[in-house]
């Protein structure tokens, strides 16, 4: 560690490194580094309005502080990119990156790539060499978020994995490495391992990350991630409507092909309130909630007569 630290401080006039600082510092906001997990979930609840089960903190900060990236897996719409986000941004104290994962994602993409008529004109060097989010995420020591990691391919994958084992990350055409140089540095994957046409994860990956898995919260944790995501919105519904959405749900999470995720359920119960507002009503009643629940259960053809019992 101490050795890397010589490394990174004989880069401090490196070009890239500047390069990094001047692109993202008014991206990257700075607070105050949180890293004791029972003050983390004070904070994700009060200020991030996000409701975390206590387990997944403390085991993404034991991971943190062993330097070992964390695997959530989960269905969709249960916070783990909000909350992964969310964690990285505390832990490092700086805004993380978050990196949505698709087939084609390589190394130009996520740590740099070069200028073509800049690299033409003057070569492959620090000049025309655009620094991407990984390797800036590493040299300004922050959390990075790889989101739906089953949507890259195998070779993505491995080149993470070099990474992550080694804490460094090569350039060879600069001829350069770059090495992680504090411990805000760290990495949470999410998938969703049930979601159709998605790749496996290799053996190799799997034994480096820690994995957490996810779940739908009860119906009290998911009443309570309502009230606190609403706020105020929610003088407007009455019980026996926040009742019937949470019931719904559970039924769809059962039976349909698109299953509505806490986000889903948020994002409804919202629909709603605006609904009725846009209609000069003080509270919303089921109409309201009927409406604003096709729109937003009904994505998948198959569901349709599912949606119209459910909704009845
Ligand atoms: N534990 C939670 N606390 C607060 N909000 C939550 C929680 N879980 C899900 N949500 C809702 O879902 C949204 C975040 O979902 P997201 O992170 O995109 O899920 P995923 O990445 O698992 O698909 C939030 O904006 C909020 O509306
Ligand atoms: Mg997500």
């Amino acid at each position: 560690m101490e050795k890397n630290k010589e490394k990174y401080l004989d880069l401090e006039n490196d070009p890239v490194v500047k390069k990094v600082i001047d692109t993202y510092k008014d991206v990257i906001k700075v607070r105050k580094p949180v890293r004791n997990p029972d003050l983390m979930l004070r904070i994700l609840r009060d200020e991030y309005k996000l409701l975390v089960k206590p387990y997944i903190v403390y085991i993404t900060v034991a991971a943190f502080m062993n330097n070992r990236p964390v695997l959530y897996e989960g269905p969709p719409g249960t916070g783990k990119t909000e909350i992964g986000e969310a964690i990285l941004t505390l832990w490092s104290g700086k805004s993380a990156f978050v990196l949505p994962c698709s087939e084609n994602y390589d190394e130009y993409r996520v740590i740099g790539d070069f200028h073509p008529a800049m690299a033409m004109a003057k070569g492959f060097n620090e000049e025309s060499f655009i620094p991407r989010p990984l390797l800036a995420a590493l040299i300004l020591d922050t959390g990075v978020l790889i989101d739906e990691i089953r949507r890259s391919n195998e070779d993505f994958q491995n080149l993470l994995l070099d990474i992550i084992d080694k804490r460094r990350i090569i350039i060879p055409e600069l001829k350069k490495v770059y090495v992680q140089k504090g411990n805000g540095f760290q990495i949470i994957f999410t998938s969703n391992p049930l979601d159709i046409a998605q790749n496996e994860l290799s053996d190799a990956f799997l034994r480096r990350v820690i994995r957490i898995e996810f779940k739908y919260p009860s119906l009290e944790e998911e009443y309570s991630i309502i009230k606190l995501r609403l706020g105020n919105l929610i003088s407007k519904l009455d019980d026996q409507i926040i009742s019937k959405a949470l019931k719904i749900v559970r039924i769809m999470r059962e039976k349909a092909l698109y299953k509505p995720g806490t986000a889903d359920l948020v994002s409804w119960l919202t629909l709603t309130v605006l609904l009725a507002d846009s209609k000069n009503k003080k509270k919303a009643d089921i109409k309201d909630l009927i409406e604003a629940g096709y729109a937003i259960l009904y994505k998948n053809t198959e569901d349709e007569e599912l949606v119209n019992d459910v909704l009845k």
